[in-house]
């Protein structure tokens, strides 16, 4: 079993509350929020107090049950509930994993709706939070077998335990790879691209890796091209928002330009990720819908301005990887070679 120090949600049962790591405050601040209500699930989506896929699937999951238990009450139960269920999926576009979270508990709300309590809808909820735990084990190991024990691993934004309900995905198999190296009596070294604009590596990726005492060097996404040139990356492992039927992928924007490096210096380019990620509906990456987000996101850092007042912007917050530069998406049943037939 690999384990992490880090907790991305708390179930309290005594308040019957769901509680988040407040991601806003990492690092300086290490705190828990409680949950009173789905519209404050829904707004800690949309303002990022929690983020990463599989945590916004696991979070909406837990928005359908708090909606249920606050209009039980109600005979049009099922349509208040379906109200709630368009104000969580109207928090962020690009992440499958909201929209399937969504769809499954919807399916759960239809077939207890006439229950005395909506306790078998809280049921769902709590197995669509363990079975990630459970997906992310399998994955690490999957990806750790996959890749070996090597020195060098980089990777992009926070696919860690904080964009998940267990290990994480990248970091999941990076938890492993370190923890199957030190076993042997090596050790692994992990960059860490910071992740303009939002700082996901920076502010949360190094305080996690971090917290684990997994070896880490945080660097600037303009400075990875020169390491790859210098052969001090053997592999990069992401995460992915969303996976085509085609296995184009989705994941934070700059992941699409390190492939194509990755793919220039012969280094391996990986994806790990839940089922809860795949949407075999979408034919290609052209058809992903990429959230666009504030300006201001690009213009302060961490409210201090940086470019001149009334400079343009643009601020697409992911990018489109096509599968020809993706050598393997591990997943919890085994590893995906996206390129093999070819
Ligand atoms: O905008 P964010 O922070 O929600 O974006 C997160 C990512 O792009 C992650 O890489 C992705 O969700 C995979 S998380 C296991």
């Amino acid at each position: 079993m690999i384990k992490s120090e880090v907790e991305t949600f708390r179930w309290n049962d005594s308040a019957q509350q769901f509680e988040m790591l407040d991601q806003l405050a990492l690092p300086e601040i290490e705190r828990f929020v409680p949950m009173h209500s789905v519209r404050e699930i829904a707004d800690a989506i949309t303002n990022m107090l929690v983020r990463g896929a599989p945590a916004i699937g696991i979070s909406a999951a837990y928005g359908i049950y708090y909606s249920a238990r606050q209009n039980w009450q109600y005979a049009d139960r099922l349509a208040r509930i379906q109200a709630d269920k368009s104000l969580l999926a109207n928090t962020r576009p690009t992440a499958v994993n909201l929209f399937w979270a969504l769809e499954r508990m919807m399916k759960v709300v239809q077939a207890h709706i006439q229950d005395e309590t909506p306790d078998a809808i809280l049921d769902e909820a709590h197995k669509i939070w363990a079975e990630d735990v459970q997906m992310n084990q399998d994955m690490a190991e999957h990806g750790a077998k996959e890749i070996g024990n090597i020195p060098n691993i980089l990777t992009h934004c926070n696919a860690g335990a904080l964009a998940t309900g267990g290990l994480g995905t990248a970091l999941g198999v990076i938890r492993a790879i370190d923890m199957h190296m030190h076993e042997a009596g090596k050790s692994l070294h992990v960059w860490v691209d910071e992740t303009r604009p939002y700082l996901q590596g920076a502010r949360l990726t190094s305080w996690e890796l971090m917290k684990d005492h997994i070896d880490c060097t945080l660097i600037t996404d303009n400075m990875s091209a020169h390491l790859m040139k210098q052969g001090l990356v053997n592999a990069i492992i992401v995460g992915a928002d969303r996976i085509a039927a085609n296995y184009d992928i989705a994941n934070k924007i700059g992941t699409y330009a390190l492939a194509v490096l990755a793919n220039y210096h012969h280094i391996p380019f990986y994806v790990a990720a839940p089922d809860s990620t795949f949407d075999p509906a979408i034919k290609s990456g052209d058809d992903i819908v990429i959230e666009e987000r504030s300006n201001a996101e690009v213009v302060f850092v961490k409210g201090k301005r940086i470019a001149p007042e009334g400079v343009k912007t643009r601020h697409p917050a992911f990018d489109v990887t096509p599968h020809e530069l993706i050598t393997g998406i591990i997943t919890p049943s085994g590893v995906i070679k996206p390129n093999k037939s070819k």
